[in-house]
């Protein structure tokens, strides 16, 4: 996209080598040769010119040495190319154009040997490029609880697999809504993780929103997160406290109370069944009064009055 930039800052070249000619006449004194290298890379539709000496992996490259001559000393001369791209590839051509990519991150030397032909007639000379090669942030994840607390301080890790150093900027969106008015906190990361902490001030759904750039790329996403009521934690803990308790007080009461519900009645016992040997002497067996004695109670008790 940025092939037709108009301030180029072109590369520096090393010409450390140059003049191998020694006949005389306009053609043949090459000693101010001069050149350039520019590089472009192109993923999907778009080509990028990478004017900072760093370049993406992975990515097709292409590198074009545009020869410098104004006078066009050199118009009628042909030449030969011969580019080591320092990773061990070696491509020679006649053409001042060359196409590769770098399949690993990391620092390599780009030399361009570009010999005359016929040598007497045109420039010859080396050019040397340090070029750096990063991986492009193309994912950002949560590495993090997928629940969220109001008021409790949360620690959120996000992972990237950028080449550092990456400049990554988030903030924290309430109810999701867009905020252009807020700023986002920007952060330098010489890792590949950073971990985020944060307190939630409200409940609800939202948002936080990460944007993530080395030399080569950018990146932006945005994590939606659940933040609940954490009372609501608490009042489980009491209700489920409370139907403890409630259990056993009202077994107690059950117990307790057995001789006067059942004015006469005589409680014979046991865990399931009670018999209830009444005024004929009869014995009734009777389950259902205990079911009724231990469990209406329980269900009928507020279990805040017992709680811890
Ligand atoms: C091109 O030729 C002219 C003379 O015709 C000379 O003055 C000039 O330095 C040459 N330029 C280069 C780059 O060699
Ligand atoms: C590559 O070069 C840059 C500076 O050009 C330097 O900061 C970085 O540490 C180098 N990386 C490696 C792996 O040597
Ligand atoms: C969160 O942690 C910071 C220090 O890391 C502390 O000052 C703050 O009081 C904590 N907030 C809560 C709600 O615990
Ligand atoms: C979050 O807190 C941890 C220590 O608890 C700290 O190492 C980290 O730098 C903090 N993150 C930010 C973005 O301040």
């Amino acid at each position: 996209m940025d092939r037709a930039r108009p301030a180029w800052f072109l590369l520096r070249l090393l010409l450390t080598a140059a003049a191998l000619t020694e006949s005389a006449g306009p053609l043949t004194d090459p000693e101010r040769v001069a050149g350039r290298l520019v590089f472009y890379q192109t993923e999907g539709s778009a080509t990028y010119l990478r004017d900072s000496g760093a370049l993406a992996s992975g990515v097709a490259t292409e590198t074009v040495f545009e020869l410098l001559d104004p006078e066009r000393n050199f118009s009628s001369a042909g030449f030969s190319y011969t580019w080591d791209l320092g990773n061990g590839e070696v491509i020679r051509g006649t053409e001042p154009v060359v196409r590769y990519r770098y399949s690993e991150s990391g620092n390599y030397t780009l030399r361009l040997n570009v010999g005359g032909n016929p040598p007497q007639l045109a420039p010859a000379g080396v050019f040397a490029q340090e070029v750096q090669v990063l991986d492009a942030v193309r994912s950002i994840q949560l590495v993090a609880p997928s629940d969220y607390s109001v008021n409790r301080n949360s620690s959120l890790d996000l992972q990237l697999d950028g080449s550092p150093p990456m400049w990554v900027c988030w903030r924290f969106l309430r109810n999701c809504a867009p905020d252009p008015a807020a700023g986002c906190t920007l952060t330098l990361l010489r890792a590949a993780s950073l971990r985020l902490n944060h307190t939630f001030g409200s409940a609800g759904l939202h948002c936080l929103d990460v944007s993530a750039r080395n030399a080569v790329s950018a990146l932006r996403v945005t994590f939606s997160l659940k933040v609940t009521r954490n009372d609501r934690l608490h009042l489980l803990f009491i209700l489920s406290c409370a139907a403890v308790l409630a259990a056993t007080f009202s077994f107690i009461l059950a117990i307790a109370c057995r001789p006067w519900q059942l004015n006469s009645s005589q409680v014979a016992a046991s865990s399931n069944a009670t018999f209830l040997k009444d005024q004929d002497s009869k014995i009734i067996l009777n389950f259902s009064s205990v079911e009724k004695g231990e469990r209406v109670p329980l269900i009928l008790q507020p279990g805040s009055q017992y709680c811890c």
